[in-house]
């Protein structure tokens, strides 16, 4: 098993191309699986978790054909169920539901587990299929869902924490092939929704209010084939932003975007770094000495919960007194004893991350345990006196993409090494 040694204290200087976006690239080649017509998907990163994906929809008996950061998909005859392992793997892949549910009118797929950062029912995928019109049963350990043909309808999606996102995507890939017009309420408005929206239309979807609470869908009889560019990976584009911060460098996000990193970019700000616009790019420097600010984490367009943990690395360099409030995840924490190995003073109540900063970190042996979890202790040994080992690396290439040369680039002293 990989680890990343990091020897810290080095300012990051030049530029980075931000990759294009995992929570978007996974849903959108899911919805390949509603045409039987040749897709291609550019820009697509480089991560474990597309491979995985991939691997799905070849299970699915769909051809998958790689060219460079292109993928073309073909999915003329699909079956209905997916292959329990590898689901299992990755929690994204419940995605699939929704196109075999529209297009083959039964789907199976198996219960994704909890996971680290909370417990992630998927309750309100089902209802919503059951709003359409799907039978649901679960059984040892899979979901079957069924129908006759999937019939629109209008239907509330918010939950505990407001709007699901992958839920989002289910129910509104299901619909574009239904019977009639589907109503989504309480959708989630992030950009990854509404850039598989785009994908949809360019498929032949109709499909309205992407982006706002309320989606609304007029199936049609079949879909076709279509080409379309992700996004780029606003939450990339959020961790190389906090690198120049925490080490006092300056970097240029090359291809980001910045009208949708609108949260992150005004922290950013409030916490006394300089954000610059040219363009395509954005760049980020330290303007003077960093402010404490506190940060609640919320539905897209609020505060991003996947930028969470690497925000708090800036806080606990920075001197002061600093709130953190997760609101999505119950427990989306991990990283926090971890960063104590390397000096951080921390203190959790409830919902909460009280952050006394301004206490230099020194470098430690630390384990990564989630994905965005690693991205911070990644974060923080750069930032830190010493050398700073990362153990289990491999959540962190499920969602950055070749993220060690990348900070190599801009000066980093990282290497990859086999675990000790
Ligand atoms: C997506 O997960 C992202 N993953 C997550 O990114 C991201 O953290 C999350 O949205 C929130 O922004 C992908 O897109 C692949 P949710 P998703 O359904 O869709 C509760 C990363 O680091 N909920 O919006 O699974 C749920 O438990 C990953 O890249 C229900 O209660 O998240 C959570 O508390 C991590 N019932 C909240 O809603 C449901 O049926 C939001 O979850 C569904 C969700």
């Amino acid at each position: 098993m990989e680890s990343i040694l990091i020897k810290g204290g080095v300012p990051l200087e030049g530029e980075v191309a931000i990759s294009g976006a995992k929570n978007a690239v996974l849903p959108i080649l899911a919805a390949t699986l509603l045409t039987s017509e040749p897709c291609v998907i550019r820009r697509v990163p480089k991560l474990s978790d597309v491979k995985f994906m991939v691997q799905i929809l070849k299970w699915l008996g769909a051809q998958v054909k790689y060219e460079g950061d292109t993928i073309r998909v073909q999915a003329k005859k699909i079956t209905g169920a997916g292959d329990y392992d590898l689901i299992r793997k990755m929690r994204g892949s419940i995605c699939i539901m929704g196109p075999l549910l529209g297009r083959l009118s039964k789907a199976t797929v198996s219960l994704p587990g909890g996971c680290v950062i909370g417990a992630r029912p998927i309750n309100l995928h089902l209802k919503g299929f059951q709003a359409l019109g799907a039978r649901i049963t679960i059984e040892s350990g899979y979901v079957h869902a069924s129908t006759k043909r999937l019939r629109g309808a209008a239907l509330f999606l918010g939950g505990r924490a407001g709007s699901t996102v992958l839920g989002t995507a289910n129910v509104m890939m299901a619909a574009t092939l239904a019977e009639g017009v589907t109503v989504i309420e309480s959708a989630a408005c992030e950009p990854e929704v509404v850039d598989l929206a785009s994908f949809l239309i360019a498929m032949g979807a109709k499909i309205t209010g992407a982006g706002s609470p309320t989606i609304t869908i007029t199936g049609v009889k079949e879909l076709h084939g279509a080409e379309h560019e992700v996004i780029p990976d606003r939450i990339e584009a959020a961790t190389y932003a906090i690198a120049a911060a925490a080490t006092n460098g300056e970097i240029t996000l090359r291809g980001a975007r910045a009208d949708q990193m609108h949260a992150v970019l005004d922290k950013l700000k409030d916490a006394g770094a300089c954000v610059e616009r040219n363009g395509s790019s954005i760049t980020i420097r330290r303007n003077g000495r960093l402010k404490p600010v506190d940060i609640t984490t919320l539905p897209y367009a609020g505060f991003p919960t996947d930028v969470q943990a690497q925000m708090m690395v800036l806080m606990i360099l920075t001197p002061g007194l600093s709130i953190i409030t997760e609101r999505i995840f119950e427990s989306r924490f991990m990283h926090v004893s971890e960063l104590a190995r390397l000096g951080a003073d921390i203190e959790i109540e409830g919902p909460s991350a009280i952050i006394k900063g301004g206490k230099p970190l020194s470098g430690a042996p630390v384990m990564a345990s989630d994905l965005r979890a690693s991205a911070a202790l990644v974060l923080a040994g750069l930032a830190a006196r010493g050398t700073t080992q990362v153990n289990r690396v491999y959540h962190l290439d499920r969602g950055y993409e070749n993220i060690d040369g990348k900070l190599r680039q801009l000066g980093a002293r990282i290497e990859r090494i086999e675990e000790t």
